[in-house]
């Protein structure tokens, strides 16, 4: 296996009013070239930092990322990133949006037409095409996020970053895009790092999971790889004992090994609060 993407000890302090706060600690992962990769853990661990480091977004405090040998210094076309809060442009439309990341990326490259029916077959691709003249605000946050998504397709980027993609979708749509990207990322060979809380997402798209333990000084706790043919199909799979191993296995690395109680916060006490003085009126 040779390595595209290489993920080398890597920590990150973040300085706070308090001190500095280690989020992580020691990160390893080397990823092949078209390599699927998930990453799973609680919320907080540090999924998102990982990713942020990788896109060049944030400074490890100490080891680093490279990416066909040549050291992560900054953003770059090459990476792209579906962030988890879809993040376009709101003077821009779908069409504009997805517009101007084809020309950063082909300008020189495609003629005028063909960047036109790039950035609409784009759009068609997460079905976006009957709204690609409307604003960010004139569309729901599941199609602004399916725009996040094009955009950063229609760069054929070499690795595509995705931070809890389909988070915001129903179910359907969510079943759609999975697909989708499933056959777009067969077809283009890029390597993909995402992540997800979904545990069936992780198992149907990777061919590795990457286990994350809780922070502070978060690190990869446990890798499962996937094994399972491609083209995958969910429905087939559901009944699959492989399938349904994997999936007790990432299910018993959350629940058991990794457990994690969440705070009950101020506001959600309130709710329950009211909730019981409802039910008991
Ligand atoms: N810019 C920052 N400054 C201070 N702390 C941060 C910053 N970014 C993330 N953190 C902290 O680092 C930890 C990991 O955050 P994050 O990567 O967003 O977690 P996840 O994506 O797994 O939910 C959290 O405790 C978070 O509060
Ligand atoms: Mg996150």
């Amino acid at each position: 296996m040779s390595t595209h993407l290489d993920i080398s000890k890597v920590s990150i302090e973040f300085p706070t009013p308090k001190g500095p706060f280690k989020a992580l600690d020691e990160v390893s992962l080397k990823i092949a070239k078209g390599e699927f990769v998930s990453l799973i853990g609680h919320s907080g661990c540090g999924k998102s930092t990982v990713l942020n480091i990788v896109a060049g977004l944030y400074d490890a405090t100490e080891g680093g990322v490279l990416l066909d040998g040549k050291e992560v210094r900054g953003p770059g076309p090459e990476r792209a990133v579906v962030f988890q809060n879809h993040s376009l442009l709101p003077w821009l439309t779908a069409y504009e949006n997805v517009e101007l990341a084809v020309k950063r990326v082909f300008k020189g490259k495609k003629s005028k037409k063909e960047m036109h029916e790039w950035i609409l077959h784009n759009l068609a691709l997460v079905h976006m095409s009957h709204a690609a003249d409307k604003r960010p605000n004139e569309i729901s946050g599941g199609m602004k996020q399916r725009v996040g998504i094009a955009r950063a397709l229609a760069m054929e980027p070499s690795v595509l970053l995705m931070d809890e993609p389909f988070g915001a979708l129903d179910a359907l749509t969510r079943a759609h895009l999975q697909d989708s990207l499933m056959e777009i990322q067969k077809d283009l060979n890029n390597t993909v790092i995402m992540i997800t809380h979904d545990v069936d997402e992780a198992v149907l798209l990777s061919d590795r999971i990457i286990m994350m333990t809780n922070g502070p000084a978060a690190t990869v706790g446990e890798i499962l790889s996937v094994d399972l043919e491609r083209p995958r199909d969910r429905l087939a799979l559901a009944n699959d004992p492989k399938y349904v191993n994997y999936r007790a296995q990432v299910l018993t690395f959350l629940y058991e090994k990794q457990r994690k109680v969440e705070p009950i916060t101020q506001a959600s006490k309130v709710v329950t609060s009211t909730a019981s003085r409802a039910a008991s009126a």
